[in-house]
Formats: C-alpha cells, sequence, structure tokens
C-alpha cells in the first residue's frame, strides 16, 4: 500500500508516478498540475547564494562553484515522454508543467506527441530570486509553464487575462522552518493558478509533489487531489502541512500579494 496520508480532500502516495499512473483509469482526474525536476543543465547550474572571502575575489563578481544538492535527480527525456503520455490519458481538461525556460519546448512537444493541444507558455516572474553571482550573464528571472489540453473546447476563469504570474519564491528562513522543499513554489502562486484554471470540487494530479503545495492550495481551495512523491522525508512535509489545511466553504480564492520585505529578499 502507498498511501501516505488521506483525508476528504487529498490522497498522498509515498512512491514514484510510474507505479501508481498506470492504474487510474482514462480520464479520471480534471487537471494535471505538477512540477517535475528540471533539465540535467538547470539541476547543475544551481548555485549557493553564500559566497566565502575566496569566491568574492573575481574581476566580475564571485566566482562560485559551489553546486546546491537539491536532494531529486534532474527529467530525463525518457521520463518527460513517458509523463507526458500518461498526463495525456489522465487528464480531463488542463495540464500544466512547470519548467526551466530552456527546455519547455521540449515539454510542448511530448505533451503534443501524445495527442494534446498545445496552448500556451506562461511565466512565473520569480521575485526575489537569487543574482547572477558570477556577474558575467543576465540571472534568471522567470520559470516556464507549459499549457496544455485535450483537443476540443477549452475553458478557464480569467478571461483576456495574460498568463503571467508574479510571485515572490519561498525564502529559507531557516528558523521559521517556511520552507521544507529546495524548490518550494510559493502558495499565492499556486493559488492564482488552481483559481484560474480549476473549479470548486476539481480534482488535480500533482505526480511530482516535492513539499505538497499544490495539494495544500487545492486543499484550502475546495478542489481535491492526487499527490504522488518519491522521497518519504517530504511525504512527512507534505502531510504535516496537509493537516493544518482548513478547506474554504466558498469558490472565492483570494491571492495575497507577497509583502514587500519578502520581495526584496530581506
Ligand atoms: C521540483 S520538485 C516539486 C516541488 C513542489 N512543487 C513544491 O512546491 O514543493 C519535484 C519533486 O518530484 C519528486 N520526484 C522526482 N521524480 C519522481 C517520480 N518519478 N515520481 C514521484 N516523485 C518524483 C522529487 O523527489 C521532488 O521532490
Amino acid at each position: 500500500m502507498t498511501i501516505y496520508y488521506q483525508d476528504d480532500a487529498v490522497t498522498l502516495h509515498h512512491s514514484r508516478w510510474e507505479d501508481i499512473l498506470p492504474s487510474l483509469p482514462d480520464g479520471s482526474v480534471d487537471h494535471v498540475i505538477t512540477d517535475p525536476p528540471y533539465s540535467e543543465k538547470t539541476h547543475k547550474s544551481v548555485r549557493s547564494g553564500r559566497m566565502s572571502a575566496n569566491d568574492r575575489g573575481g574581476r566580475y563578481g564571485a566566482d562560485v562553484r559551489r553546486v546546491v544538492n537539491l536532494g531529486f535527480d534532474h527529467l530525463t527525456d525518457e521520463e518527460r515522454a513517458a509523463a507526458a503520455v500518461e498526463f495525456a490519458r489522465l487528464a480531463q481538461r488542463w495540464i500544466l508543467t512547470f519548467s526551466d525556460v530552456e527546455t519547455c519546448h521540449l515539454w510542448r512537444e511530448d505533451l503534443e506527441d501524445a495527442g494534446l493541444d498545445y496552448v500556451r507558455t506562461m511565466a512565473w516572474h520569480r521575485l526575489g530570486g537569487a543574482p547572477q553571482f558570477s556577474g558575467d550573464r543576465p540571472g534568471v528571472a522567470f520559470e516556464a509553464i507549459t499549457v496544455a489540453h485535450p483537443k476540443g473546447r477549452k475553458r478557464w476563469n480569467s478571461g483576456g487575462k495574460r498568463g503571467h504570474y508574479s510571485h515572490a519564491i519561498v525564502l529559507d528562513r531557516g528558523h521559521e522552518k517556511v520552507r521544507v522543499h529546495a524548490t518550494q513554489k510559493p502558495e499565492p502562486l499556486m493559488a492564482e493558478i488552481i483559481g484560474d484554471f480549476t473549479d470548486f470540487g476539481d480534482l488535480i494530479l500533482d505526480a511530482y509533489a516535492g513539499s505538497g503545495t499544490t495539494g495544500v492550495v487545492a486543499k484550502r481551495a475546495g478542489r481535491r487531489a492526487i499527490l504522488i512523491e518519491q522521497d518519504e522525508r517530504n511525504c512527512e512535509s507534505i502531510a504535516t502541512r496537509l493537516e493544518k489545511v482548513e478547506p474554504v466553504l466558498t469558490e472565492h480564492i483570494e491571492v495575497e500579494m507577497p509583502p514587500l520585505m519578502e520581495v526584496a529578499g530581506a
């Protein structure tokens, strides 16, 4: 039995999705909203924000070479293609996949190859993200969200709004224990996306749950979720977060803008 946590709204599996999704019937979720590992290049290039005295010596700023271990492997081409096939089989409506900008075209290709309509690539503008410590090129400003949908009529909740989301990253303030995962998505970002694309009571699949932000926000917003996460420590974080969430009883989601202090990383 892989179920690690369950309540009225959310089921969390401690597993790899490859061992869960094939047993789910076609069209058994409303949406897939998921944040898979990024490309090998992005995983390798994640830099520590801390600089030693030696690091600061270079002409163009720091020669920072320390790599942060994200705690999970990068996505392979084979896994991305297989995931796209399962997402296309399972979702009745929207499929949203986060990725680095450099590889979002690969998600587009795989989702189209799986029979879906490619709809749009949206941007999450990462307010408060780390600068480019090497100082020799622009730093990363945003992440991509590839949007796909089964062929046919499409509907979302936000009219002519642009696919641009501007939210502060989750900062690692150790003593507050707000961030429990290296790539944790901010709740206000996921609340805005879930409000735009899904309806009250909908079932959302996140096959790469991490610290469970999609499930936490889905539950609070009166949606349901199936979460899958391979790492048991992350499952424990997800369960702890989910236990504290009270679902709202209306369809309305308040999207709170981050305080300025947090945007500035102060
Ligand atoms: C980018 S993180 C997701 C972060 C998440 N959005 C959050 O807010 O915390 C990707 C997660 O997928 C998990 N993962 C990687 N491959 C997986 C697989 N095949 N099945 C299930 N989980 C997987 C990793 O352990 C990692 O925690």
